[in-house]
């Protein structure tokens, strides 16, 4: 499995918006088409293959130099429980922490709570109504002892 940074506009792009509307709309009954995506060109998009096939996907948006915000994360439905979610957020917080982001936000569907639980994300706030369903805001801050 290789982790790699994807392109806006590019190719796996592409490959990307369909993992994701398959994942994360299609069950809502929703469409990723449906969405102005232009805001998306100034964040960073993350991708885990296997050789050219995407299996795993998420965004990093920056909010400041040292905060990011995590969205869209996505797992193909075929490898989900095999490690996946957990090798591309490892090699992700390595990247971003090079890149000397060390304070990560996300909101959570309550569904993956427990996923993001065990790699070290604490829960802030009461639950709140996204897409329709059920989340609640977690965190992690990089570099300290817990998470490294
Ligand atoms: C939630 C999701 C990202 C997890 O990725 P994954 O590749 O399936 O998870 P992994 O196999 O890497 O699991 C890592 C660990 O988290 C646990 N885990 C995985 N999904 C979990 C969940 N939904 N709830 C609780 N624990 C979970 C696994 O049991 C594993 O534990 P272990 O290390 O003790 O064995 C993925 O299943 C997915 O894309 N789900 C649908 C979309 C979604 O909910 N995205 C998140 C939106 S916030």
């Amino acid at each position: 499995m290789n982790f790699r940074e994807i392109e806006f506009g590019s190719e796996k792009f592409r490959q990307e918006c369909e993992l994701r509307n398959q994942i994360l709309r299609v069950p809502l009954g929703l469409s990723l088409d449906d969405q102005d995506l232009t805001d998306e060109r100034d964040q960073m998009h993350f991708g885990l293959f296997d050789g050219d096939s995407l299996v795993a996907c998420v965004i990093a948006a920056p909010l400041s130099a040292t905060e990011v915000k995590l969205r869209q994360m996505a797992v193909a439905a075929t490898v989900q429980g095999t490690g996946c979610g957990n090798a591309i957020i490892r090699c992700l917080e390595e990247h971003l922490l090079k890149r000397g982001f060390i304070h990560i936000s996300l909101n959570a569907r309550m569904s993956a709570v427990g996923f993001y639980g065990k790699l070290g994300y604490s829960t802030i706030g009461v639950e709140f109504i996204e897409v329709g369903i059920p989340h609640v805001k977690m965190q992690k801050n990089l570099g300290q002892a817990d998470s490294v």
